[in-house]
């Protein structure tokens, strides 16, 4: 399937050390020619920290896409009523936004992005990175899964001894992932 002209929304919330890869990422689908839409959670837009300055990962999500990323919640609305997304993705995706987005709550522009985006009936997917998923967060997470129109970049644990709780998306199924999201189908195995 081709994303050329596919409006593709990218919602990073506070997983840091997954940036590296949302960035490689974000190269990779303005290479197929997808049209994508950066959106930060208060967290991924205002947090400076070991893994770099949010500043500037703003500015590099802006040289990448051309396109202003979205940072308030006024600005990430208009995603529901204009309709300008063909599919979202929360990636990285927090225990925390995954917690709040199971049970309704609308509070940083990477939720008002989603809640606008579903309410569409378009696909949303989430690309998972929390230390808690096998934790305080698998409820969530398996309320998440029976939802629908909400897909998932397949997912294992990262390190079974040190944080026995954790897991991560194989961030280099997001395209794949992403192309049977809009097909309205889940990737498979979802979980490795
Ligand atoms: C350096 C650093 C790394 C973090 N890494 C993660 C992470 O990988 N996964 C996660 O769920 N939370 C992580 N957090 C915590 C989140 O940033 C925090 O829960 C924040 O409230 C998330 O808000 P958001 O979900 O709205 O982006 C990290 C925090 C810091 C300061």
């Amino acid at each position: 399937m081709s994303l050329k002209g596919k409006r593709v929304g990218i919602a990073l919330t506070g997983s840091f050390c997954t940036y590296e890869k949302v960035f490689q990422e974000l190269k990779k689908l303005t290479d197929e020619g997808a049209l994508v839409q950066t959106i930060f959670s208060d967290a991924a837009g205002t947090i400076d920290s070991r893994f770099g300055k949010a500043e500037d990962f703003i500015k590099k999500a802006e040289e990448i896409t051309r396109q202003k990323p979205m940072l308030t919640i006024p600005e990430a609305e208009p995603i529901g009523p204009d309709s300008l997304l063909d599919i979202l993705v929360l990636f990285p995706c927090t225990g925390n936004t995954i917690a709040k987005l199971a049970n309704g709550i609308t509070d940083t522009p990477a939720l008002m992005a989603a809640k606008a985006h579903l309410r569409n009936n378009k696909p949303l997917l989430i690309s998972i990175s929390t230390n808690d998923a096998l934790g305080m967060n698998m409820k969530n997470i398996g309320l998440l899964l029976n939802a629908k129109n909400i897909y998932f970049v397949p997912f294992g644990q990262d390190n079974p001894e040190k944080k026995p709780n954790s897991m991560i998306a194989h961030t280099e199924l997001l395209i794949p992932s992403l192309e049977a999201a809009l097909h309205g189908r889940q990737y498979q195995p979802i979980i490795c």
